[in-house]
């Protein structure tokens, strides 16, 4: 695999530094505690192609979502083992490492850690990255007490328990494990399996090391993930939820944001115990609603017929009778119009006005004023050809008035803080649209 090796440089360097730090040379302070922060990505990012990271799904867990998984980590029920099936150079077992004691010598608490650490990874220079900063951390934890026993260890001997494989064969071959599941898994597309009940198309790499991780934990172990947005929010995950639901006892979802300023895709953690046949919850709790939602008595399904535009510009024939056609780049960013200018032949079905018509990708909106949907009215006589980029909302009662009011429902503060709590990815669903709380006053 191209640049599958770039990051032996840095796996040499650490190795190095393990061993200078362990044999008592002073004055690398500073470089350990690099190495043990977020040097460990920096040098990913100047070492390895991005076409390889992308493959593999190699994006390293940043310094601000580590300290939130050890937060969980240190405040979830005590853990003698932790495994990272996917460890990358060692971001989250780093994080579990903090939520181990040490012991009475740097000797016995690599000792004691080798034990209890686990991690996997296809890529072995970041195995290699993983154990030496490992030893790094303990040896950080101890730095006051060790001068003398610095010059007796032979390091490469700890952490055995890392180690160059694939994780989700492992994961479906390997004993069962008792401990913490900590993931962070490549969030790629992989093709289907017979072990992905769930989907029979490609799906999501995150999906199938969650599924996987889940079922290799006993029960009463403890599963914590950094997940894409898409499995919490996107409808092609509700038969994976469902799974889920039926095996994981969640004791918190948090939505979190974008990963890092190097990767646009949103993420939530989710933190969780494995009891295998509990009452599930619905699949739509990981939607995560609040209670001041819950009280809401309607939603936009309600008063709206909500559907996806019919065209597929680039793939439909011309042909059949000549319609106005309405494409999101023509569109203004919210407003009236009366009919699209444009025109195209179509036989499929079209839509009569009035209508309201939303964009289909739709950030999360950031800042606070700014609404993250708007919908544009279209209010004129002849039936409109709707591109497959928009989403169509016709109102039951056929009202222009009821149209208006959506337009308002769409861009209020609550909608956007709704919104963005539903789904975080840039695709809006169907689904997502026709769930909006009615907060209209009339
Ligand atoms: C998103 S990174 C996360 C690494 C680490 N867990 C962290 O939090 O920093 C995903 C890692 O999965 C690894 N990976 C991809 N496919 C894998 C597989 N089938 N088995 C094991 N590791 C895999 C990649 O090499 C990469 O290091």
């Amino acid at each position: 695999m191209t640049g599958a090796h770039g990051y032996s440089e840095y796996a040499t360097h650490l190795r190095e530094l393990t061993t200078a730090a362990t044999s008592g040379r002073s004055g690398l302070r500073h470089h350990l505690l690099a190495s043990i922060d977020g040097e460990a990505s920096e040098q990913l990012r100047r070492l390895v192609p991005l076409d390889y990271r992308r493959q593999v799904g190699a994006f390293f867990t940043p310094a601000a979502l580590k300290q939130r998984v050890s937060g969980i980590l240190n405040s979830d029920a005590y853990s003698e083992r932790y495994l990272d099936p996917a460890c990358g150079s060692g971001d989250l077992l780093l994080a579990a490492s903090q939520a181990l004691p040490i012991q009475g010598s740097l000797k016995e608490t690599l000792e004691d850690w080798t034990d209890r650490l686990h991690g996997w990874d296809i890529n072995s220079d970041f195995v290699e990255a993983a154990r030496s900063r490992l030893v790094i951390a303990a040896l950080l934890r101890h730095d006051h007490q060790v001068q003398n026993e610095r010059f007796n260890l032979n390091t490469s001997k700890y952490f055995a328990n890392i180690s160059t494989k694939d994780g989700l064969e492992a994961l479906k071959r390997q004993k069962a494990f008792v401990g913490h599941i900590v993931l962070n898994p490549p969030f790629s597309v992989v093709s289907s399996t017979s072990s992905q009940s769930w989907t029979s198309r490609p799906t999501s790499a995150a999906a199938l090391f969650t599924y996987l991780a889940a079922h290799h934990l006993t029960d009463g172990s403890h599963l914590t993930a950094i997940l894409p947005d898409v499995l919490r929010s996107g409808s092609r995950y509700t038969s994976w939820r469902t799974q889920m639901n039926s095996i994981l006892m969640r004791s918190s979802l948090e939505i979190y944001g974008q990963f890092d300023e190097h990767a646009d895709v949103d993420v939530f953690l989710l933190s969780a115990k494995i009891v295998r046949g509990h009452l599930s919850e619905s699949s739509t709790a990981w939607w995560d609603v609040d209670s001041s939602a819950k009280e809401i008595f309607h939603s936009v399904n309600d008063f709206f017929s909500v559907r996806v535009g019919t065209v597929v510009d680039n793939r439909d024939p011309l042909d059949g009778p000549e319609f106005p056609f309405a494409r999101a780049r023509d569109l203004p960013s919210h407003g009236v119009i009366s009919t699209p200018s444009r025109r195209r032949r179509f036989t499929r079905r079209v839509f009569e006005p009035p209508f309201v018509l939303v964009r289909r990708t739709s950030r999360p909106s950031t800042a606070q004023q700014q609404p993250r949907l708007a919908g544009v009215l279209i209010n004129g006589r002849e039936p409109v050809a709707v591109d497959n980029h928009l989403i169509v909302a016709s109102p039951r009662d056929g009202r222009a008035e009821s149209c208006q009011a959506l337009l308002e429902v769409l861009s209020s503060p609550a909608t956007s803080e709704w919104l963005n709590n539903r789904i975080r990815c840039r695709h809006l669903t169907v689904g997502a649209v026709r769930e909006i709380p009615w907060s209209h006053p009339n």
